[in-house]
């Protein structure tokens, strides 16, 4: 268990799984992953909105290179804890993708569907390079069709929250990543 923290407002996490001084440890070494990746720069870091939104803003202060950052919205859950495969986009980047590079940060990959819906739209935009940033992986996607190039950690079974990720739109201020009990 872990100390009442006033930021649950009474609602118990299960443990934590990775905290803060981890994941920022972690977000130091994927921005010089990407930094070596790209040494021309000039990238178009696009951001899934909600739940990229603290891991994409820590992530481009740790990239040492020239870029752009713009988001996507799309709508996948709802309030459920399970992928429907329903992806909606609901904003797209006003720049255009043609010749750029991109790179798309979402924060956990699940059942890849989400993410190969959107590596599909954006393909058709024809980008110089397309590839995937994600902070957690489930290593449990039976439907994602695109190889994800950047990964912060292999991500436990369970349902988890904050540093972005949410359950119903809470949670997603809390600095560390905790499983829902
Ligand atoms: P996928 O399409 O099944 O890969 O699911 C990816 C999306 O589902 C992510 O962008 C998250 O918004 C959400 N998601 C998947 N697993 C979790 C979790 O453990 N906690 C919170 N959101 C999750
Ligand atoms: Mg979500």
């Amino acid at each position: 268990m872990v100390d009442p923290d006033p930021r649950l407002l009474g609602r118990k996490v299960a443990r934590i799984a990775f905290d803060e001084p981890t994941i920022a440890a972690r977000v130091k070494e994927l921005g010089d992953e990407i930094t070596n990746a790209y040494p021309d720069g000039n990238l178009l870091v696009l951001g899934l909105l909600k739940g990229s939104f603290i891991f994409l803003s820590d992530l481009v202060r740790q990239i040492v290179r020239p870029l752009q950052v713009d988001f996507l919205v799309a709508a996948s859950y709802g309030e459920s804890m399970v992928s429907s495969g329903n992806v909606r986009l609901l904003y797209d980047p006003e720049t255009t993708l043609e010749g750029k590079d991109i790179l798309l940060v979402e924060d956990i990959i699940d059942s890849g569907r989400t993410l190969s819906v959107l590596m599909d739209l954006l393909a058709v935009r024809q980008p110089k390079s397309l590839a995937i940033c994600a902070l957690l992986h489930k290593r449990i996607a039976t439907h994602l069709r695109y190889d994800a190039r950047f990964i912060g950690f292999d991500a436990p079974h369970e349902f988890l929250v904050g540093y972005g990720l949410d359950h119903a739109e809470d949670f997603r201020h809390l600095p560390y990543i905790a499983s829902l009990e």
